[in-house]
């Protein structure tokens, strides 16, 4: 069998990664032949062959031994200009970056159709569980409801903190930051953008349908109050960081990250720590489970490995569901029942409620129980972000629907 010889970008957290499973792997008939990083000087933690590093992507994009690229590198913007080189010149590519994809799939599966190379990313989406290789072989659009997850280990390891250990969120924050889940600038992870990235890529691949990051409504948890954590407690439920795409109708979709309650009989109810958790749910088969680590060096490895070996197959994605001819349209005219928690900022005369079910006022906190649409809360966003205001939706809405 013929040895796939790869040109790797990043040797961070995941690069090294990829050269321990590599060297652990008996099977994987795979070789890194160079490695580009920023510093090539800089002291790595894994030992690998110094001859291999360089700081120049021409010495892999130009060397014409390289038969596979793999990109792990934490820049979008360079990851953006490496990846789309290597596909115009008809290298492959396998690549863990979900800024880079979410911002511009669409242009990066055109250039793979019109030079007829692939471009492989399970790492990018949830880290060890192999979720777009499944969305895209395994389920059919038609029957295809839901994929609802948590798709963001740094978040739900601070939830799990404050509601499993009664941490407050500042102290569940540090020790993320101190385990290496979250980053030194932890917003990415809990204002929601990494779940975000995520679940546009996986919408391509769950339903053929790429919708745009600012398009969605994104809400995350840094806002969180202990007020907020009792109410949960009192109500039995949790309180997660969760991303969905939904089909509400046989024409529409919708999609939006926000802190959900989640109650005892779901699924993500028991995805704790740093795990991740996806539903997948459909008309004949009902809810389908897939947990497991999301991220870390081991295991987002393990999911690189597999896109290589995959390519010793020549797998790639079809993206045979973005071709559909009837495919659902994305909307966000949809009703959404919500907790919303403030204090100085008047959520209710910011936000148009379709009916409210409840409200309390305090001096120090006041909240409301209500109905708005997804529309509302996405004109709105920016203002609703501020320090004072929480937001979780209560799954009701999809009582019968929701996973
Ligand atoms: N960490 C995870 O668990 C995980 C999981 C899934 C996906 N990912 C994705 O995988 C990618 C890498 O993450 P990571 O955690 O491994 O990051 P990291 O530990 O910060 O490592 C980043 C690597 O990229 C290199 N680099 C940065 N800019 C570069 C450039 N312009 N040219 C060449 N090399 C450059 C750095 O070089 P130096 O070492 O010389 O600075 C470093 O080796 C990111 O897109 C991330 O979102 C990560």
């Amino acid at each position: 069998m013929r040895k796939i010889k790869i040109g790797l970008f990043g040797f961070g957290v995941v690069g090294q990664g990829i050269h321990q499973v590599l060297g652990r792997s008996k099977n994987a008939n795979a070789e890194i032949i160079g490695i580009c990083v920023r510093n090539p000087d800089k002291p790595r933690a894994v030992a690998a062959d110094r001859s291999l590093f360089t700081a120049s992507p021409d010495a892999i994009l130009d060397n014409p031994e390289v038969d596979l690229v793999v990109e792990v590198i934490d820049d979008a913007a360079a990851s953006y200009d490496i990846v789309r080189r290597a596909l115009l010149k008809g290298i492959p590519v396998v690549s863990g970056n979900k800024t880079m994809l979410a911002r511009h799939l669409p242009e990066l599966i055109a250039i793979q159709k019109e030079n007829g190379v692939a471009l492989l990313y399970d790492a990018s989406s949830c880290g060890s569980i192999p979720v777009i290789r499944n969305l895209e072989e395994y389920y059919d659009n038609d029957l295809l409801l839901e994929v609802k997850g948590i798709l963001n280990g740094s978040s739900n390891y601070i939830l799990s903190r404050v509601f499993d250990h009664g941490a407050d969120y500042a102290d569940a924050l540090r020790q993320a930051q101190e385990l290496g889940f979250a980053e030194s600038d932890p917003s990415f992870d809990i204002e929601g953008y990494d779940s975000l990235f995520k679940l546009v890529i996986i919408t391509v691949h769950a339903l053929g349908a790429y919708v745009a990051p600012e398009r969605i409504f994104t809400y995350g948890i840094s806002t969180i109050h202990d007020s907020d954590i009792r109410y949960a407690r009192e109500k039995g439920v949790k309180i997660k960081l969760v991303a969905q795409v939904v089909k509400v109708s046989d024409e529409c979709f919708t999609m939006f990250v926000m802190p959900e309650f989640v109650t005892p009989d779901k699924y993500i109810y028991s995805v704790d720590d740093e795990y991740n958790g996806v539903v997948i749910r459909g008309e004949c088969y009902d809810r389908q489970f897939m947990f497991g680590k999301g991220a870390g060096s081991l295991p987002t490895a393990s999911s690189i490995l597999s896109d290589i070996m995959a390519r010793l197959h020549d797998y790639r994605y079809e993206y045979k569901k973005m071709n559909f001819l009837q495919k659902p349209d994305y909307t966000t005219e949809i009703t959404l029942r919500i907790y919303a928690r403030y204090s100085e900022t008047d959520v209710p005369h910011i936000l148009r409620f379709d009916r409210i079910y409840e409200q309390y006022y305090s001096d120090d906190s006041n909240y409301v129980i209500a109905d708005v649409s997804l529309s509302e809360l996405l004109a709105k966003r920016d203002r609703l972000r501020s320090e004072d205001v929480f937001l979780a939706n209560l799954t009701r809405f999809f009582q019968d629907r929701d996973c």
